[in-house]
Formats: C-alpha cells, structure tokens, sequence
C-alpha cells in the first residue's frame, strides 16, 4: 500500500528549518520560523523558566494524568493574563481556560468544537493569514473562507475593504482574528479599528476566534490585550487561543490554552465540558512540563516581575532590529521606502519581496524567508545586518 504513496510537499515555514540546518555556508541567516533568537543568534531560555524548572524538579512527587483540560491553576492563571484579572468575565466565572499543547493545539481543538457543534459554520480568516490556519481547520473538516486585510500599496491595514467584508459574512460564522502582531504582515488595527471590528462582530452575531500567539510582543501584555477587550465590551461570547511558545520562550515544551468567555457561568461550564469532548479523543490529556512552568511563573509576584522584565528585552531587541534594518537598507543606497518596517509589531514584516527575490536570497546568498516575503525581523542582529542588507540590496537591483 504504500508504493502509492506520493511524497508530500515540505511545510513552507518548518521545512526552511530543515534546508536551513542542511545548508553548509557560515554566512547563513535565518529569517524564516517565527523563533526569537538573541544578539548572539541563539534562542535562549528565560532565566525566569530555569528558574521555575528548577523548583518544579525539587517539588515534583508525581508524573500522573492531568485533568481533560489540564491544571485548574494553570487555566485560572492564563485566564487572568488574558484577560486581566479585574475583567468582570473572569471575576463572574464566564471564562474558561483548557490547556492545549501549543497555540497549535488550542487551534485544532477550536476547529474540533466549531465542528462538533456548528457543523455548518465557515471561519474567515484575514489574508494572508498564518498559512496553518486554513491547513488546521480543514483538517478539523470546517470550511475557510477570507477577508481582506493588507493594502500592498501602503503596507497598512485595508481596513474599508476589511470592514466590508465583514459586515457581510453570514451570521453564525466565526471570524478569525489575530489578538496582536498580526502574522504574517506585522500590522494590526489601531483601537478606534478594533472598536469598528468589535460592533460589527456584535451586530451580525459572529463568534470571534481570537489567535494570542504573540501577546507582550507588541506593547505590553495588557496593551496587546487592547483588541481583545474591545470585543469583550460589546458581550459577545469569544474563543482564544493562546501560545505561550513566543512570549516565555517554551516553543519546544508545546505549551498554549483554548480559553472561552460566555454569556453566562453555566454555559462556560457546558463549552468546557464539549471542549473536553474533543480533547478526549485528540490527544485524551495535556503534557504537563510547559504548563507547569508558566503557573510556576505567574503564581509568584518576582518570578513574574523577572519574566515581564525579559519579554520586555525581547521586544527591544526587535524594534532595535527594525530600526537598523531600515537604516541600514537606506544606507545601501536603495531607492524604496522600508520605513513602514520600523512601524509594524511581533517578530515578523511582509517586506514586499516577491517568491523569486526570497528564492534568490536563498540560493544565492543562503538568507532564508518565509516564499511569501514574511521575514522574522528577530533573526537579524547587528553582526549580520550588513551582509543581509547588502544582499537584498543585491535582488532588488
Ligand atoms: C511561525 O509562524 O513561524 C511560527 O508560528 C511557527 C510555526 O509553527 O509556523
């Protein structure tokens, strides 16, 4: 059976890592996975997590199943910095948080209940979007469909033609949104935007999907959260799917949270338990490490202050990088304008190169990018600036 077997296309943004480590040059730069990676070009672990882990392996007494959805502190704590913990949701018991393996997992289970329980629901999804969104749904069996969102011309948000296209998408439908540092393009609405988005998620009865796999990487934590509760404000019920693999740096401990807010206590409770429904016959329960590491964090008033202290480095580091990226491509002598770089939030821009400016930059000057012309401003540091630059001033010419 399996001589038929076709091979299988490699993933456009994982399968650079492969050609990434294959590839010999020293020189190589990797501008492609959504990984942070610090001045000397390692992705490090937060002090605050060795830390953690630290006390975890002294006090750990057993390696039993955790619950369906995971550790009940865990989800209150993630509730609490989702959502902040004065919000009248959390305080009224309308939230409810499953651990999920990764802000992935959190998708697919998302998917899973939208299926179960809105069989004929389609999700909206901006576009471009992170290329896994539409993969993760389709598999769950639920139809996709998009909205428009970048304007090529201004490298800013389309936000007419977006709010168009929302006030006409099918009432039941649910809409993907990304809570902060939009991926792929970097750019996210401003709050008077997320006001608009929010009446008409409300006037046309949409549930909002709600993608967090960046939060603190924009402004704050609370500030990245802006959106979101501009969404809460209206009372719509809401899904979110957090990731906790960027902002504490836990990408290999596969560690995220499906949270929901209802209307009302009792029907959090009935969601949760449908959600459990689909967890059980995924993945039947969570791995624990990741989770344990960030309640860990956030149950302890200086662990926190140290893990918002080094989120916060990161982001700097980021715009740092920004910055020198569009001085550095002026100072190349190249005639069009990157300015709208420094604007734009997270890890990534849309730098406007086309699939065979990215494949250049690759073959010929072993610079890895995402085929789309997303780049991963975190993988640039001062000592790689010049060359990079140089070699897209190279494909441009
Ligand atoms: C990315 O967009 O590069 C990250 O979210 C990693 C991934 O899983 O694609």
């Amino acid at each position: 059976m399996f001589e038929s077997i076709a091979l299988a296309p490699s993933d456009p943004i994982l399968g650079l890592n492969d050609a990434f480590a294959k590839d010999a040059n020293p020189e190589k730069i990797n501008l492609g996975v959504g990984v942070f990676q610090d001045a000397s070009g390692t992705t490090p672990i937060l002090a605050c997590v060795k830390e953690a882990e630290r006390r975890l392996v002294a006090g750990e007494t057993s390696k039993g199943y955790l619950a369906i959805s995971g550790s009940p502190q865990y989800g209150r704590q993630v509730a609490k910095l989702v959502f902040g913990a004065d919000h009248p949701a959390v305080a009224e018991g309308r939230v409810a948080t499953a651990h999920t393996p990764g802000g992935t997992g959190g998708l697919r289970v998302a998917a899973d209940f939208i299926k179960h329980n809105f069989p004929v629901a389609k999700i909206w999804m901006s576009e471009p979007t992170w290329p896994n969104h539409p993969t993760v749904s389709r598999a769950a069996g639920v139809e996709t469909a998009t909205y428009p969102y970048f304007d090529a011309a201004t490298n800013g948000l389309a936000f007419d033609k977006l709010l168009a296209a929302m006030r006409e998408i099918p009432q039941g439908d649910v809409l993907l949104l990304h809570g902060c540092c939009h991926n792929p393009t970097g750019v996210d609405p401003t709050a008077e935007q997320w006001s608009a988005i929010a009446d008409v998620v409300d006037q046309r009865g949409l549930l909002p999907l709600v993608d967090f796999a960046y939060q603190g990487f924009g402004t704050s934590i609370v500030e990245d959260a802006a959106g979101l509760r501009a969404l809460l404000d209206t009372g719509v019920e809401l899904l979110v799917v957090s990731s906790f693999s960027k902002n504490f740096g836990l990408y290999n401990e596969r560690v995220g949270a499906l949270s929901l807010v209802a209307r009302s206590a009792a029907a959090a409770a009935a969601v949760l338990s449908q959600v459990k429904v689909c967890i059980r016959a995924n993945y039947s329960n969570p791995p624990s490490h990741g989770a344990a590491i960030v309640a860990t964090i956030l149950a302890d008033a200086a662990l926190t202050a140290q893990w918002q202290q080094e989120l916060a480095a990161m982001r700097d580091r980021i715009n740092a990088m920004r910055k020198l990226f569009v001085e550095t491509l002026a100072a190349k002598g190249i005639d069009r304008d990157f300015s709208f770089i420094s604007q734009q939030r997270g890890m990534f821009s849309f730098s406007g190169l086309t699939r065979e400016q990215v494949e250049r930059l690759k073959s010929d000057y072993a610079i890895y990018a995402v085929g789309s012309g997303r780049i991963n401003v975190a993988g640039m540091t001062e000592s790689n600036m010049d060359r990079l630059c140089a070699a897209i001033a190279a494909v441009l010419r």
